[in-house]
């Protein structure tokens, strides 16, 4: 047996899976952001320890004693700073962050940042939180004696190793992408040295094992490997066997998130799109990323007093053209393709017959939009997409679904019942850590129903982009 733990930005999610990776147990504990200031996110890593003891709790009640392996999964680019005693410092500054713009920018501006990391040193991104973090808080960035990503803080609670792996260390800038080495030219330009840095893995190699007394606690054998696992994405494109070029993912979490496999690595930063190393060997991926997706929707359910699932139930099932009115999901600055920690949300085009539904699709529109821009953003660098798996909770919508396979006009796979995100594909690199297999076990899910283009709505489609980039363009500037 393996367990897969995804550490997600709203919960933590653990499932049990066996030696044929059907999933034997499944449970979650619910986590929150805490915003203390304007483009501030940030959530405290003791509850990220909390929370993953409560899943253990609950998966431990399915019997532990066959396990051989654990896989992480985490939420990307969050500065997690600890003292030489391991001590955290602050609160994780999180991936959805903006508060490091200006130190972004600058770092941006170096050459050397694109060029060995292969993206733009986006505000969300580890480096230029920790430069923050030096001009703000000097009492903290004098203690610092080790910078990991979320997820390997997990791992250092469960190992008590200080590891990392490519493809989260690839969304610090300070991995050098080609090579999947920390580049000690891009440290040093942030004032940080490798001794810093965690040692790092292949997602799907050994990274430690699980420290004894946790073994006990939840019966558990001795020496259960812990794999490197990986950020959310890449572990949720091992997940759904997005492992090899050709395949594609959307994902429809806080995030929005259009990921491609690529056979080798082929950077394009001046598009805004992301290059990471993936979770296994050699190989490395493409995506766009929209900073609310689900928040978005979620943003919007809060505002109306009820829950997203019901207002996503209430459009039906028949896909409408868009309508006059067009909603911007920057509600936090944006990633693909505007890069801009500035920018901010909007509706426009409300008219007295706006009513709730159609307030509805425009932000689910709106989102799918966001998500187009990324298609064409990867389009430019070369990557087209044939299909897409649908992954996230946003994909429990059909409405959505027909949605996205419309205004991007590409098939949308939805895998069999259950979820085949971040945490099963944790679970797999626990499977492949444990037993030296590889990425031939990271096969395609089952698909239970392709929902594809209605081409009677695509010309309503392009024009409702054009109108939804004309509204992006008028508010770009307004903040
Ligand atoms: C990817 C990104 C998000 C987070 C949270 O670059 O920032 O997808 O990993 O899911």
């Amino acid at each position: 047996m393996y367990i897969g733990l995804d550490l997600g930005t709203s919960g933590i999610k653990g499932i049990l899976i066996g030696e044929d990776q059907r999933v034997l147990a499944e449970a979650t504990a619910p986590l929150t952001v805490q915003r203390p200031a304007e483009g501030w996110s940030e959530q405290a890593p003791s509850e990220w320890i909390s929370a993953a003891e409560t899943v253990f709790d609950k998966l431990a009640q399915k019997g532990l004693g066959g396990v051989r392996g654990i896989g992480l999964s985490g939420h990307m680019h969050g500065a997690t700073l600890l003292d030489a005693a391991d001590e955290v410092l602050r609160p994780c500054i999180l991936w959805n962050d903006t508060r490091a713009h200006a130190e972004a920018a600058a770092l941006d501006a170096d050459p050397k940042f694109r060029r060995l990391t292969g993206n733009i040193v986006f505000p969300g991104f580890t480096a230029p939180k920790l430069v923050w973090v030096q001009r703000h808080e000097p009492q903290v960035w004098d203690r610092v004696a080790k910078v990991l990503l979320p997820k390997d803080y997990l791992r250092l609670w469960l190992t008590g190793e200080h590891v990392g792996e490519m493809s989260d260390a690839a969304g610090t800038s300070w991995l050098d992408t080609g090579r999947r080495d920390w580049s000690d030219e891009l440290l040093a330009a942030t004032g940080l040295t490798r001794a810093q840095m965690p040692r790092l893995v292949e997602g799907s190699q050994v990274s430690g094992t699980l420290r004894e007394a946790l073994a006990s606690r939840w019966g558990l054998p001795k020496s259960v490997v812990v794999a490197g696992g990986g950020g959310d994405n890449a572990a949720s494109g091992v997940g759904v066997g997005v492992v090899r070029a050709g395949e594609a993912f959307v994902s429809l979490g806080t995030s929005g998130v259009l990921f491609a496999a690529n056979d080798g690595y082929q950077p394009d930063p001046a598009t805004a799109v992301h290059t990471f190393c993936h979770a296994l060997p050699d190989t490395w991926h493409q995506m766009g990323v929209i900073l609310a997706a689900t928040d978005a929707l979620n943003w919007y359910a809060r505002l109306l007093g009820t829950e997203a699932a019901r207002l996503t139930g209430e459009l039906g099932s028949t896909l409408h053209a868009p309508g006059k009115t067009i909603f911007l999901p920057y509600l936090g600055g944006e990633r693909t393709p505007l890069n801009s920690a500035s920018v901010r949300g909007a509706f426009t085009g409300l008219e007295h017959a706006t009513d709730r539904q159609a307030a509805t699709r425009a932000v689910l529109e709106g989102v799918t939009f966001a998500i187009r821009d990324s298609r064409d953003a990867l389009a430019a660098t070369g990557t087209k997409l044939e299909h897409l798996l649908a992954v996230g909770g946003g994909s429990r919508s059909d409405y959505w679904l027909k949605l996205i396979a419309t205004a991007l006009d590409c098939p949308v796979q939805l895998p069999v019942a259950g979820d085949f995100g971040g945490a099963f594909g944790a679970a797999r690199l626990g499977l492949m850590a444990a037993t030296g297999a590889g990425a031939e076990i990271a096969t395609l899910p089952q698909i239970a129903r392709t929902i594809d283009p209605d081409p009677s709505l695509k010309d309503a489609f392009d024009a409702g982009h054009q109108r939804f980039r004309a509204a992006q363009s008028a508010i770009k500037d307004l903040t």
